[in-house]
């Protein structure tokens, strides 16, 4: 969008103008989109980042390709290379939520929170205290696990116990002996039945925050582009994605997610509650 163009519903393309918008009391089904960007601030690092990220790292695992670590096909021939992986991944109580999961949790709290749709499967969003009603993994997670050839769910202290020893777990269901895996959204795999019951939330949202997210893999890419043109949107990521930056009240916070929110809650008068609840945590 160009400079001149005026916005349709901010003061002005600032968080100081969406701050004004959400104590207006005009943002009220705020919905928050989130990749592994806001993750790593706890340690977790995201798929694609140049150097730091999941796929530039996967090389000691000898993957035809590293996005093969998540393929259905391949992890069939092929366990041991997502079980090496899921060590690391495997949330525990040595991952601590983010300042920018603590925001959105601020937002379900002051009942603002409409839904956030959430692509990363670490569980921080449940930690940091965002209502599981106000949550859609959209790519699964980690918290439960069942066999792939007869669906039989996988006892979790046993999953555990597989993980940290990088093992393979099998089914355990007489005669079955199928290959155990994280009910994670794997490529060729169909995203939760709750991803598509809850997206005609993302048109009914008054305010879109998108973070920490690349916004490359679909259909979760296409979630931003939902609402209406006059819906501000903002952005907290490193980098411009998807369409943000292309609408009128497209607000775009380049650079880190946690700096980003924190300059937010600094307009709406939030940061001391917002430090404090993450230090609490
Ligand atoms: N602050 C802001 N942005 C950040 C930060 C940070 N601290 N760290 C990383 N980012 C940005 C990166 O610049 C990138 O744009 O977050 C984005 C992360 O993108 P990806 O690594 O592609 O992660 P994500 O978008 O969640 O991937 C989507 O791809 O591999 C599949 O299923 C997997 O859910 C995952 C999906």
């Amino acid at each position: 969008i160009s400079e001149d163009t005026p916005p349709l519903t901010l003061s002005e393309r600032s968080l100081a103008a969406v701050a004004d918008f959400i104590k207006s009391g005009k943002a009220r089904r705020i919905v928050v989109m989130t990749g592994a960007g806001i993750s790593t601030a706890a340690g977790i690092p995201d798929f694609r980042s140049p150097d730091t990220g999941l796929y530039a790292n996967l090389a000691a695992l000898n993957l035809p390709e590293p996005e093969a670590v998540f393929d259905l096909t391949f992890f069939c021939e092929n366990p041991r290379p997502f079980y090496a992986l899921a060590r690391e991944l495997y949330p525990g109580a040595r991952y601590r939520p983010t300042v920018s999961h603590v925001f959105i949790a601020l937002l379900a709290r002051k009942g603002l929170l409409h839904m956030l749709f959430t692509q990363n499967i670490d569980c921080l969003e449940r930690a940091a205290g965002i209502p599981p009603d106000r949550i859609v993994e959209a790519h699964g997670s980690f918290a439960t696990q069942r066999c792939i050839d007869c669906k039989e769910p996988f006892e979790e202290a046993r999953m555990r116990d597989f993980v940290a020893r990088a093992e393979v777990p099998r089914c355990e269901r007489d005669g079955c002996g199928g290959l155990v895996k994280p009910d994670i959204v794997f490529f060729g795999e169909a995203l939760p039945s709750a991803f598509f019951e809850q997206i005609g939330k993302a048109k009914e949202a008054d305010l879109i925050l998108v973070m920490g997210t690349s916004l490359q893999v679909h259909p979760f890419a296409g979630l931003p582009n939902m609402a209406d043109e006059k819906v501000p949107r903002v952005l907290f990521n490193l980098e411009q994605v998807g369409s943000l930056g292309t609408q009128a009240d497209d607000v775009m916070v380049l650079g880190d997610c946690d700096a980003g929110v924190r300059k937010l809650a600094d307009e709406l008068g939030w940061r001391d509650e917002l430090e404090k609840t993450w230090r609490e945590l």
